[in-house]
């Protein structure tokens, strides 16, 4: 007989595949939902990143398993999913983060950009929702699509044309997911972090500094002056919001955006 420590996750029941997990926010939701007993997939663009986010989970006595995705590739991020689910165990949860915040005035934007922003934040929402829910009713069990839409999707930003509307979108296509699929005892919620300290975040911070010829650190500082906390966000403020809807406590929640950004909204 093997004891286990007290207080241990042993048993890995859930499965969540967690897209842009290599980094910010999305690496955040994997290891606090390591916590909570799931096995994760880190998938992502970057994929020596992601092993690298595994690899520390799989050696802190988590389960986890790196996946190189492209979430704008329909083929290729459906795939990951079905291999994720053969490999980690039977998935139940899938966590839509993957996102691209570039800077777009209107008078920038280009058809181009247009197809990259939308495949990227919007469609790449509806291939994994296919390939995740297809498993669930599969499998005889239902599931939880949980997206990221943000601040932008709630209150349009300015300069962020592309990035602003697909997160409305999401929040769109989340309230009509979560109507489709309740018969089949699935889900859908999305998140709307506010201002976190992650690497796109200080992309968007140093774009403003650049403009207003000063440095990133005053670039940062002028997104708090909105907050009610009085704080920016970290990750783990919006890992603990997604832990709650990935987990039982919000099994009667469906087609909600869950705003998670220290009161900008009021
Ligand atoms: P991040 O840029 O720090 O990390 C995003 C991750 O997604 C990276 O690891 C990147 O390699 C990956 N990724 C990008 N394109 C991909 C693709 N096509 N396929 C697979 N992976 C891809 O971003 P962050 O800040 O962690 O954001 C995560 C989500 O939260 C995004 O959807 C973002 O729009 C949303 N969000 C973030 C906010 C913030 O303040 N940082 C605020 C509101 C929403």
């Amino acid at each position: 007989d093997v004891k286990q420590p007290e207080g241990a996750c042993i048993m890995n029941k859930e499965v969540a595949f967690i897209t842009g997990s290599a980094q910010g926010i999305g690496e955040a939701i994997a290891r606090r939902l390591v916590k909570d007993g799931f096995a994760v997939a880190i998938a992502d663009l970057n994929f020596e990143l992601a092993t690298k986010v595994a690899d520390s989970i799989n050696d802190d006595g988590g389960k986890a398993a790196a996946f190189k995705v492209d979430v704008s590739d329909r083929g290729g991020f459906q795939q990951a999913i079905e291999d994720a689910s053969d490999s980690l165990g039977d998935l139940n949860v899938l966590i839509n983060n993957a996102g691209i915040a570039p800077t777009t005035p209107i008078d920038t934007i280009t058809a181009e950009m247009f197809d990259k922003v939308y495949h990227v934040n919007v469609a790449s929402c509806i291939w994994g929702m296919q390939a995740a829910t297809a498993l669930f009713k599969g499998k005889g069990h239902g599931g939880k699509i949980i997206n990221a839409a943000s601040q932008a999707g709630v209150v349009g930003n300015a300069n962020l044309m592309l990035y602003s509307s697909t997160k409305f979108a999401i929040r769109g296509l989340t309230q009509v997911a979560a109507k489709d699929l309740a018969k089949d005892g699935i889900t859908a919620n999305a998140y709307a972090p506010g201002i976190v300290k992650t690497p796109m975040m200080m992309d968007i911070a140093h774009q403003v500094a650049v403009n207003a010829g000063k440095d990133d650190e005053w670039g940062m500082s002028t997104f708090s002056k909105d907050i009610t906390l009085g704080r920016l966000s970290e990750a783990s403020d919006v890992a603990n919001a997604v832990a709650f809807l990935a987990g039982h406590n919000s099994d009667y929640i469906t087609g909600q955006t869950l705003i998670v950004d220290g009161g900008m909204q009021f």
